[in-house]
């Protein structure tokens, strides 16, 4: 395999194939992610996108292929599934994946933990280092939440259970981003939300993205993907049938015909 450049790429994968008992969910896929940019991958229901996210977080094996990440050109298919996070990954679920009876500013420290060097808990004895991290980490956390307006740091003390559907998705954003990782996976951001609502997550995304992270998101809503993605994939039965900028990819007959069926080329 080709090492990735150094100074564009952050995620490089060559030949990936996902194999679950005769379904190819993910088929020979060649892509490159860039620094710094957020990318989208769209593609229909079933196209191999959530596989794609866990392969990356080494959640499933692959069958075969190379995942290779960052400048130091790591593997992610031979690290441990718990080091993946280490190495500068996190990611959101499809479906939320929340503590619901921890505040929402305890459910931000929780994917800060990773990077203290004391783990963030209620222990009776810390010593005085520890509780200055947990202290900075706090700080950090409520900058995070600040991110997304007032809507999660006003109620930063309230259990999340007590959070809007879309205000639990935004903490899920938010926890992702508190592990300070140098790529941000985002599993359908907007599922289940309205256009008023989109249409905001779209502005949270970009001030993310304006923090300095860089995002790769998965993503039905094309008003979304238009508003946000500089580069764009995408998926067809695992595999990659178009990339570039979204009125191109979007516009790609086999990306129609992957949406829309052989007919819609026809008419
Ligand atoms: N754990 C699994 N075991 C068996 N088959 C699976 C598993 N996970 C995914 N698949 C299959 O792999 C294919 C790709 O699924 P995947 O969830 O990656 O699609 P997706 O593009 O994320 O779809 P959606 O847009 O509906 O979320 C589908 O045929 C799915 O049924
Ligand atoms: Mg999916």
């Amino acid at each position: 395999m080709e090492p990735a450049d150094l100074d564009n790429t952050i995620l490089k994968c060559q030949g990936l194939t996902k194999n679950f008992g005769g379904v190819l969910a993910i088929n020979n896929l060649d892509l490159e992610v860039q620094k710094g940019k957020i990318t989208a991958i769209i593609g229909p229901n079933g196209s191999g996108k959530t596989t794609f996210f866990n392969l990356v977080m080494h959640l499933y094996d692959a069958t075969s292929g190379q995942v290779v990440f960052g400048t130091e050109n790591t593997n992610l298919l031979e690290l441990p599934t718990h080091s993946i996070n280490r190495v500068g990954l996190a990611r959101t679920f499809q479906t939320l994946r929340l503590f619901l009876n921890l505040t929402v500013l305890e459910n931000v420290l929780i994917g800060m933990s990773s990077q203290l060097n004391s783990g963030f808990g209620a222990a009776l004895i810390k010593p005085k280092w520890a509780r200055e991290e947990d202290k900075l980490a706090e700080e950090k956390a409520l900058e995070i939440l600040s991110l997304f307006g007032s809507r999660l740091i006003s109620m930063c003390n309230e259990p999340a259970s007590s959070l809007s559907y879309a205000n639990r998705r935004r903490m899920e954003i938010a926890r992702c981003v508190a592990s300070q990782p140098k790529l941000i996976l985002l599993d359908e951001p907007v599922a289940g939300m309205n256009p008023t609502e989109t249409r905001e997550v779209i502005k949270d995304i970009q001030k993310i993205h304006e923090a300095g992270h860089t995002i790769l998101l998965i993503e039905h809503d094309m008003t979304l993907v238009e508003g946000v993605a500089e580069h764009v994939f995408a998926f067809d039965h695992g595999s990659k049938i178009a990339e570039g900028q979204f009125k191109e990819v979007s516009n790609h007959p086999a990306v129609v015909e992957a949406y829309l069926g052989k007919q819609a080329l026809k008419q």
